[in-house]
């Protein structure tokens, strides 16, 4: 399952980027956006986070992250989070960039992590950006204590640009990094679908995992086929060994 090859470039890598994208908590309950049970089916997602019904149906808009919080709130890190967490102590550089926003990378004890897409855990100002941690339920309504403005969930909406610090540091990491590992994402949605080709341009070892393949696969040094829960402790007890020789 796993090559050689990937274990030399492993081995003799200092700086690892990780990619993780719905797939990755898909084992812990969080439904994904595609795929089978993927929560896009019902088609709406797209218009319910989107900026417009912040704006436009706030209350609809409100119930829906309410709801996905607490759908969030109930679901643990599963052994592929943990996983990513035991083999960062083998690297001098290791970042885990997720498109998730719920948490679970945090909780697992992940410490080099940028989100991509927010976080649905904190909220911020919508017009001075100010960040409001561990929101209360029923508290969202509230308006920002600087300057009055409203209180939004501190995520991406469709609509809307990624932070620009947070998309550079990701693209740092990419393309900074020696082996680059694409866990859990389909690789439909930029700008994080282009990350591991500038990994790859930069001379990365490229590496997919996922139950699938992808519009990524062809592009990779080197497929996985399986659940990221399963196989990326294998992995992590292969690094141990690996590193202690
Ligand atoms: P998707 O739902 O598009 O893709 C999930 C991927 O995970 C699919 O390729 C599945 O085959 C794979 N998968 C499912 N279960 C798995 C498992 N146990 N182990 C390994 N792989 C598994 O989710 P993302 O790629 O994360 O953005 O979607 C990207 C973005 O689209 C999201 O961040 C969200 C959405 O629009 C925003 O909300 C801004
Ligand atoms: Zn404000």
């Amino acid at each position: 399952m796993f090559t050689e090859k990937l274990l030399r470039r492993v081995r003799g890598a200092s700086s690892v980027t990780i990619l993780t994208g719905a797939g990755i908590s898909a084992e812990s309950g969080v439904p994904t956006f595609r795929g089978k049970d993927g929560l896009w089916k019902n088609k709406k997602f797209e218009e319910l986070a989107h900026i417009d019904a912040f704006t436009e149906n706030p209350d609809e808009f409100w119930d829906f992250y309410r709801w996905r919080r607490e759908n969030v709130k109930k679901v643990k890190p599963n052994l592929g989070h943990f996983a990513l967490v035991d083999m960062a102590r083998h690297f001098d550089e290791f970042t885990v960039i997720t498109q998730n926003v719920d948490n679970l990378h945090h909780i697992a004890g992940s410490e080099h992590l940028i989100e991509l897409h927010g976080n649905l855990q904190r909220n911020r100002c919508s017009e001075c950006n100010l960040i409001y941690q561990a929101q209360k339920d029923g508290a969202d309504s509230i308006k920002c204590e600087k300057c009055g403005s409203f209180l939004r969930p501190d995520v991406v909406l469709f609509g809307e640009s990624l932070n620009s610090d947070v998309l550079k540091s990701a693209q740092e990491a990419s393309a900074m990094c020696e082996v680059f590992f694409s866990i859990g994402t389909s690789g439909l949605v930029e700008p994080a679908a282009s990350l591991p080709y500038l990994a790859k341009a930069n001379g990365a070892y490229l590496v997919e995992l996922n139950e699938e393949d992808t519009p990524l696969t062809p592009h990779m040094d080197e497929s996985i086929r399986g659940q990221a829960g399963k196989v990326l402790p294998r992995l992590a007890i292969i690094f141990d060994k690996l590193f202690s020789r």
